[in-house]
């Protein structure tokens, strides 16, 4: 384990934040720490150039009759702030707790090197491996993948493969191992609203003149009606509504009960679309989020003030079958539609990310499900994914291969945020799965 460690605490010191443009030359250090890693395991590796962040692609020896597996994840991290909340330095990793404690402990980078170490165990044992491998890993997910589709085009036939297997998801709770077979996709935006060309004094013109800060409020509020539904035009027309067996199945999973939703949270109530458990509503239904509202004046005590401008972020998760591009211009049409009178309102389309879908039952689902299994001493539980990884769909599509989400982060590992941290027991449990994995997709019969 102590390499291991050692491994894993040399991959998290890179500060490989993929949104920060200062941030550049960490990401591509942490690609070429990675290639050396995947080198010295005795795999070909290449590291290549993108428009953007470059993508890290290993593969050992492939053989003829053997199942091609890709393994994918990603060696960027989302931004440290607010870092006066933080235990200790988010790129300074430490033990401590039973948890290694550092920005993307858990997101991505544990979990995917969880996949690199099980198979340099493999490899040191068996000197072989069961399948044809190839590690696809990108520095730029956490800003939407821009450079990875047009990269799996261009080498698609390199990229071939059989299935795809994924660390980056969750697990309900501890020691139930949670196999996912769904994800949400994503569309984002941003809205400005502009009103008098500069801040005024609010009562030599307020009330003469349309107030900003009031219009972004209402059209924040306009997105949803009371109960909570999206009341956007359209915007369910789309939705692949729940499977019974999937309402009853989610129904007995432990980690998502309302208790656990506040306990987990520390919001004061559940609140959601009427009609869904919390399970149903994470995992199968849409959202509209905003995820940043400003204008106006934030320092301390009052300043009588007429903003000029004000602004909201917006993401919405999207599920089967919606599709972002048609969910963006319904967005667009609802904010115009809605912008109140006195100001101009105008809306910025952002990245955007597709939901996927998969049988958790099929020959390689049932794989899956028996390396957790074994990995974990019980039965997993099958669950869709309230999170996005754009690039999963695309791979569907691009290389007809499906994803086995493989989870290893818990509700607690406060991915995103300040203190993120990943147990070291998944961190074991997933370098064993990832040997277990492999031997049990070996023996997958090809249906065709
Ligand atoms: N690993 C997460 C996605 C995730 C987390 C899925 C937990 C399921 C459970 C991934 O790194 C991520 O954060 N994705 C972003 C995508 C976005 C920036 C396009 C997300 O979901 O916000
Ligand atoms: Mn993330």
């Amino acid at each position: 384990m102590t390499s291991q460690l050692d491994d894993l605490f040399s991959f998290l010191r890179f500060p490989s934040i993929s949104t920060a443009s200062e941030h550049t030359g960490d990401v591509l250090a942490c690609g070429e720490w990675l290639q050396q890693k995947l080198n010295g395991m005795g795999l070909s590796v290449e590291l290549h150039e993108t428009a953007g962040n470059p993508v890290v692609v290993a593969r050992n020896v492939h053989k003829e009759g053997r199942k091609t597996v890709l393994i994918y994840g990603h060696y960027d991290v989302q931004p440290v702030d607010p870092i006066e909340l933080w235990d200790t330095p988010p790129f300074e990793p430490v033990l401590k707790d039973g948890r290694i404690w550092g920005r993307g402990a858990t997101d991505n980078k544990g979990q995917m090197l969880a996949h690199v170490l099980g198979v340099e165990k493999t490899l040191k044992e068996h000197g072989e491996l069961p399948v044809n491998l190839i590690f696809l890993f990108e520095g730029e997910e956490e800003i939407g993948s821009p450079n990875l589709v047009p990269f799996i085009e261009k080498f698609k036939d390199e990229l071939a493969c059989d299935i795809i297997a994924v660390s980056d998801t969750g697990m309900v709770a501890r020691g139930t191992p949670t196999l996912g077979y769904g994800l949400r996709g994503i569309a984002c935006c941003e809205v400005t609203v502009k009103g008098p060309k500069g801040d005024l004094h609010s009562g030599v013109y307020g009330g003469a003149v349309a107030n900003p800060a009031t219009a972004v409020a209402r059209l924040v509020a306009s997105l949803h009606d009371a109960d909570g539904n999206i009341a956007i035009e359209g915007f369910y027309d789309d939705v692949k509504p729940l499977e019974d067996w999937e309402r009853e199945m989610w129904s007995q999973i432990p980690g998502v009960s309302d208790q656990d939703m506040l306990d987990q949270t520390g919001s004061p109530e559940v609140f959601g679309e009427p009609g869904y458990s919390s399970a149903e509503r994470l995992w199968a239904r849409p959202t509209a989020e905003v995820n940043g509202i400003g204008a106006g004046y934030q320092g301390e005590g009052s300043k009588t003030v007429l903003p000029s401008e004000a602004m909201a972020k917006f993401s919405f998760r999207l599920v089967p079958n919606q599709d972002p591009l048609d969910i963006a211009e319904k967005v667009q049409l609802h904010l115009q539609k809605h912008a109140p009178t006195g100001v101009i309102v105008e809306v910025e389309v952002g990245h955007d990310g597709k939901p996927y879908y998969s049988d958790p039952h099929s020959e390689y689902g049932k794989a899956a499900q028996s390396a957790l299994e074994k990995a974990f001493g019980s039965k997993p539980v099958l669950i869709r994914e309230g999170g996005s990884i754009p690039i999963i769909k695309d791979m569907q599509d691009i290389l007809g291969a499906d994803s086995l989400l493989l989870g290893l982060a818990l509700p607690d590992c406060q991915i995103h945020a300040p203190n993120e941290n990943f147990w070291l027991e998944n961190f074991e449990a997933g370098i064993a799965m990832n040997a277990l994995l492999l031997e049990e997709l070996a023996k997958v019969e090809r249906a065709f």
